[in-house]
């Protein structure tokens, strides 16, 4: 194992050995104080081994590589006496990542600014690739590294999630070639939000389901690891699978990049659940979009699926550097104020895309507030990708309705997805059965409902539970209310809001018709004001 000696230092390593052709700055990677001469010179062992056993071919290029080593030995020990010494506490300090300025004063802006660059190049990043890199613009960078700004909280997250950043003071050894994913591997990937309180909303979950009755909201739904598992296996299974594959995903990206541009995109997904939607959509941008810069944030209120999401997120994209992935804790009613994740002058070169899968849109209670109020933090050019179920019948003609629409008639639309259904009112009651002292039994049912349907041409299935307590008592709870919508009037509502329809796509329709509608957004809230 190679000794650190503290006192002369390089930021040199050199991760592998130089092939022909390629100059030394590509091969030494910046990372700890070892003199550039040591370097070198165990450099040179190796490539002096490796010509013993190589074609003389390779012997030739080997040892032209070597005589370039010892002719720049000088050039290199110049420069290295030209660099600031780190020793062993500015190495641990780097190490522990960045953190906010501790004010906001010119003297400790100034000082940040010069950590940052030192961590910068440390890094081997040059300004801009770190800005691409952080998902923020090279001119807010270039004013918090000199001090003339201070960073906002959202710049220095984003710096925050670039690991390199974060330098690795552990010696050189066998260990070298994992190192780079042990790195990936400490860098944040959760962020909580600052309203998120997990403790709070069980409290809430257990006075609604204990009073006499109630609509139970679908932030509660999933929130308890049994309601978290019972819908992942929901989602698991073959219907569910089979209807989520038959969205057409690779139209939808091809959408995206021809109207996006040559720019990073980041993918927000609201309700991600198990986060298979998403990761799909990242992988069809992937091979599509000329921009490979993309972030996935994978945002739930549950926090057993929003970790399996993250998971699920993590291990399909290990191999695509180019992609970051976090996952927040967080309430979509509350997007808002997630600053980090809306549109802003210094991410204004990005597009954000908002997706929205499974019934989780229909779950709402008022569509239109929501993207009136919830999606106001996003700026024209960013999208907005929906996925509903269709109407089985005009939403006027309510005995069709009730004849074809399954959930209200009673019945699964295919043998297959009789499971699927039953699985789910099983998720229900076991639901009310955890929460609710005194329990005996519960029926569940639903009926056509309109008055809570704010979209015009659409209906809801209003799923309701009768629940009958030891005492002799009923309760009665609305545990989804869920809406199926008229495409056409869906697009014009949505355009109403400031979300022009760009594509739409209907399928699944041998189970229930789903409908994936794709928007962009043409004006902003500030556009009306
Ligand atoms: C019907 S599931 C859909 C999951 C996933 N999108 C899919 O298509 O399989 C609804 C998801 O939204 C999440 N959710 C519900 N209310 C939420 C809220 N207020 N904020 C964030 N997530 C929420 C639930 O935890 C759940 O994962």
């Amino acid at each position: 194992m190679t000794s650190l000696t503290p006192t002369r230092t390089a930021w040199l390593r050199v991760g592998c050995v130089l092939a022909v052709g390629q100059r030394l700055e590509d091969v030494v990677e910046p990372i700890e104080s070892i003199p550039v001469r040591d370097l070198f010179s165990r450099t040179m062992q190796i490539l002096d081994h490796l010509s013993k056993e190589a074609s003389p071919q390779q012997r030739a290029a080997l040892r032209r590589a070597m005589t370039t080593l010892r002719t720049s030995l000088s050039m290199a020990e110049r420069a290295e006496a030209e660099l600031p010494a780190l020793d062993v506490v500015s190495q641990l300090h780097l190490a522990a990542g960045i953190v906010e300025p501790t004010s906001s004063d010119k003297a400790a802006l100034k000082v940040w600014g010069a950590d940052l660059k030192a961590r910068r190049r440390a890094a081997g990043l040059s300004r801009s690739v770190l800005a691409e890199r952080a998902g923020i613009s090279d001119s807010t960078l270039r004013n918090v590294e000199t001090g003339r700004r201070a960073p906002t909280r959202t710049t220095v997250m984003h710096l925050q999630s670039v690991p390199e950043l974060r330098i690795d003071p552990s010696p050189i050894g066998s260990q070298i070639t994992s190192r780079r994913q042990r790195s990936q591997d400490l860098s944040p990937n959760c962020w909580l939000t600052p309203e998120y309180d997990a403790l709070k909303l069980h409290g809430e979950l257990t006075m609604l389901l204990n009073g006499r009755g109630g609509h139970l909201e679908q932030t509660y739904l999933y929130l308890d690891p049994s309601s978290a598992a019972a819908w992942y296996a929901i989602a698991e299974q073959e219907v569910y699978t089979i209807a989520r594959m038959l969205m057409p995903m690779d139209r939808v990206a091809e959408q995206i990049s021809e109207r996006a541009g040559a720019v990073g995109l980041d993918v927000i997904g609201l309700g991600c659940g198990d986060g298979k939607d998403e990761v799909r959509l990242t992988q069809c941008l992937l091979e599509r979009h000329s921009s490979q810069n993309l972030r996935l944030y994978l945002l739930d209120i549950s926090q057993p699926l929003c970790c399996a999401a993250y998971r699920h997120a993590a291990e399909v994209l290990a191999d695509r550097p180019t992609v970051s992935v976090c996952a927040i804790q967080g309430n979509f009613h509350n997007l808002q104020r997630y600053t980090p994740l809306l549109h802003s002058q210094e991410r204004s070169h990005r597009r954000r895309i908002v997706c929205i899968f499974g019934n989780t849109f229909a779950n709402l209670q008022n569509e239109i507030m929501f993207v009136r109020n919830s999606l106001l933090g996003f700026a024209p050019g960013d999208f907005l990708l929906l996925n509903v179920p269709s109407t089985m019948a005009p939403a006027d003609k309510q005995d069709e309705v009730m004849r074809k629409d399954p959930r209200l008639a009673g019945r699964s639309p295919t043998e297959t997805m009789a499971p699927a259904l039953s699985i789910q009112d099983r998720m229900y009651t076991e639901l009310l059965r955890r929460y609710i002292a005194g329990i005996k039994s519960t029926e569940i049912k639903s009926t056509l409902d309109y008055a809570a349907c704010p979209v015009p041409g659409s209906y809801a299935a209003d799923v309701r539970a009768t629940v009958k307590m030891q005492s002799g008592e009923a309760k009665h709870f609305s545990i989804a209310y869920i809406k199926r919508y008229d495409r056409t009037l869906l697009d014009e509502a949505m355009l109403k809001e400031g979300w022009s329809p760009v594509a739409h796509w209907r399928y699944a329709e041998e189970y229930h018709p789903r409908l994936l509608l794709l928007y962009q957004r043409v004006r902003s809230v500030t556009d009306e004001t």
